[in-house]
């Protein structure tokens, strides 16, 4: 069934992840073999309020699937916020003879795309972000990249760590989400991890563990502290100070934001744009593709955004109970 869409429009907003462009090319081949024109919104949201439209062909999306990044390019447009700006951006899509969305991004974009919603424009989400923090979802695009690009890094550093017999505190994004320490935490075999979601600021704590390591033979002490919990500079200095034990510190930043998507951020990313182009085309709107307990499926937008998620307390339990020595 195709509930008479002629056009659809995709865009990437907010952070970029590896596995955007799997998910780009799936609506954009999805749609053109149902005969629906697709344009391309460049930079989100601000593109969406400065006409940044064109029209893409299966052409515009070869040897896109292994690449890092977004080539329809990202932005944060505070503006858009404001329901002045969402009423502009609706009027903009009309005028292209846009008929569907796909946006593709965090819970911010989501928010964004409950307003185009409300707008009258029929509007599916897609979960990209590396933070996995998207409640309704047990995968969102870009996490299985990032969180391999934090972990081989983290081997790096533990090996010249082990060597030097020496604490590494190595900072991972996530401002708000401890996923990927948390995931860095148990395949890297960390003796520490902080993350927002649950770090007291208790350093004496950690500084006590630090001890107890020493005596009993450990020959490095691998902290992975997340962005939220920050300050690894500084925390690095004092812990050296308290334990005698030489740190160092190493802030991993946007590297874990770029690279190659995995295999499985391919192949995710395009069932979820090839499912997005299905929901619009059944006639459905205000929905968001996910994947939960093993099958893809779709939420109401409003359902999904009122959903919360904690850090998995038995993925905790598991990494305290294997760091013990
Ligand atoms: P992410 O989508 O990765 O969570 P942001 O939180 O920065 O990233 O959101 C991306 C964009 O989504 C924002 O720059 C803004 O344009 C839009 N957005 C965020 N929150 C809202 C909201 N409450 N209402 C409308 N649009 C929003
Ligand atoms: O949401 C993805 C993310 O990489 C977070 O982990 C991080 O806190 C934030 O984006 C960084 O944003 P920016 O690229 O604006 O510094």
């Amino acid at each position: 069934m195709n509930n008479n869409i002629k056009a659809i429009g995709v865009m990437t907003s907010g952070g970029d992840a590896p596995g955007m462009n799997a998910a780009i090319r799936a609506v954009v081949r999805r749609a053109l073999t149902k005969g629906i024109k697709v344009y391309g919104i460049h930079q989100g949201y601000k593109g969406l309020l400065e006409n940044e439209f064109f029209e893409m062909t299966s052409k515009d999306v070869a040897e896109t699937i292994q690449r890092g990044g977004t080539i329809l390019q990202t932005a944060r447009c505070i503006e858009f916020k404001q329901p002045r700006y969402q009423e502009i951006a609706a009027w903009n899509c009309r005028a292209a003879g846009i008929d569907g969305m796909v946006v593709i991004g965090g819970d911010g974009t989501f928010r964004g795309a409950q307003a185009l919603c409300n707008q009258g424009i029929n509007t599916v989400a897609i979960p990209g972000t590396i933070d996995l923090d998207i409640a309704c979802t047990d995968y969102t695009i870009g996490f299985d990249t990032a969180v391999n690009t934090a972990m081989e890094a983290i081997d790096k550093i533990k090996d010249t760590s082990t060597s030097h017999k020496r604490c590494s505190i190595i900072e991972v994004m996530g401002r708000h989400a401890g996923y990927i320490g948390l995931w860095c935490g148990i395949a890297n075999g960390a003796e520490e991890v902080l993350l927002p979601e649950r770090y007291n600021y208790d350093e004496q704590k950690v500084i006590e563990h630090i001890k107890k390591c020493l005596e009993v033979g450990k020959k490095h002490f691998i902290i992975i502290n997340a962005e939220g919990v920050g300050d690894s500079l500084n925390m690095a200095r004092r812990v050296e100070e308290a334990t005698g034990l030489e740190t160092r510190a190493t802030v991993l930043g946007h590297i874990q934001r770029g690279g190659s998507p995995t295999c499985k951020d391919r192949v995710y990313a395009s069932a979820m744009g090839a499912m997005a182009v299905d929901l619009l085309t059944e006639g459905k709107s205000n929905r968001v593709v996910a994947y939960r307990e093993g099958m893809f499926v779709d939420y109401d937008i409003d359902v999904a955004l009122a959903m919360e998620k904690d850090i998995d307390s038995f993925l905790l339990d598991v990494f305290k109970s294997l760091t013990a020595w």
